[in-house]
């Protein structure tokens, strides 16, 4: 990572980095550019002048790679948003999670002054996230993998925990989601998960290096996926999962999310070959049950 050069232009930010990021790690510049550029927008669906002056700061052709901004990683963004503003408000002082969180600056949209933070991502994720999200006293940076449950060791559950993992469980192999998940379950005696999922010929497509995004940028492999008709087998992962609910994908810019997306999602058969944003509740009880 070249952090040589001053940026005249922000004067929040002395640096300007250009990072050396491959693969999944890659991905969160993707993310970060498609939520900058949507706040740039004078309508902007989301108000984040954070992710303007990260992405701003950050020398890297978003464009080159990523084409032109999308809204699916927005609404994704401002989905979750919602479910953790209200979450957030039913547990004063509760531990977020964030796994594989890159440059997210949902922290800062949702805080309500009281809630404690953990990103956890791969050490040259946390690198470049310290620079501009550093540590404070309720927003903890933690270079782990989200595999290695150690981040674990530093979570405070007594306020109640909300995990999300959000653009990451799709790039695991199956068997390390199930356990993952699983484990999460079994820890906390109250939590909730966030988290998307895409459907098996997406994440098959990705394996064939098929997901081109422009002649300079090809998404990484992901390996783990749900049709939207399996998504309730999330419920068999462990016994303390009361509840798995599809969060409704609604919203974005453009006819492909606007009209075509809705359209196929009702359809009976093709609409399970979307992908989707999962919202699962645990407790420690037996009414179990899929909405
Ligand atoms: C698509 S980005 C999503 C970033 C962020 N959640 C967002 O929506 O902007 C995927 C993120 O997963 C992180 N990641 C990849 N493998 C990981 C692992 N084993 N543990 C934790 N994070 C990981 C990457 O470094 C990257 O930040």
């Amino acid at each position: 990572m070249d952090i040589q050069r001053a940026n005249k232009d922000h004067p929040s930010y002395t640096l300007t980095i250009a990072p050396d990021l491959k693969g999944v790690p890659e991905t969160m510049l993707w993310a970060l550019y498609n939520r900058a550029a949507e706040a740039r927008r004078p309508d902007a669906l989301m108000a984040d002048p954070l992710a303007i002056q990260i992405a701003d700061a950050i020398e890297y052709d978003y464009a080159r790679s990523f084409g032109r901004p999308e809204s699916g990683q927005v609404i994704r963004a401002l989905l979750t948003d919602q479910i953790l503003r209200a979450w957030v408000q039913d547990h004063p002082g509760g531990q977020v999670v964030a796994l594989g969180e890159g440059l997210e600056t949902q922290f800062h949209r949702v805080d309500d002054g009281h809630v404690r933070w953990l990103a956890v991502d791969l050490p040259e994720a946390i690198a470049i996230r310290s620079l501009f999200l550093p540590d404070s006293d309720r927003h903890h940076n933690l270079a782990c993998s989200a595999l290695d449950l150690r981040w674990m060791e530093a979570v405070n559950p007594h306020q109640g925990v909300f995990v999300t993992a959000v653009g990451l469980l799709k790039y695991f192999h199956p068997q390390d989601v199930h356990r993952l998940i699983a484990a999460i379950a079994e820890r906390y005696a109250t939590v909730e998960m966030v988290f998307d999922v895409m459907p098996h010929f997406l994440v098959r497509l990705t394996q064939a290096g098929w997901y081109r995004r422009t002649p300079h940028y090809t998404a990484p492999a992901m390996y783990w996926g749900l049709n939207r008709n399996e998504l309730s087998t999330l419920q068999t992962l462990h016994p303390n999962i009361t509840e798995v609910r599809e969060i409704d994908f609604r919203g974005g810019r453009g006819v492909r999310y606007r009209i075509i997306l809705p359209l196929l999602r009702r359809l009976p058969w093709i609409g399970n070959f979307l992908f989707s944003l999962v919202h699962i509740l645990c407790r420690p009880c037996k009414d179990n049950h899929f909405s």
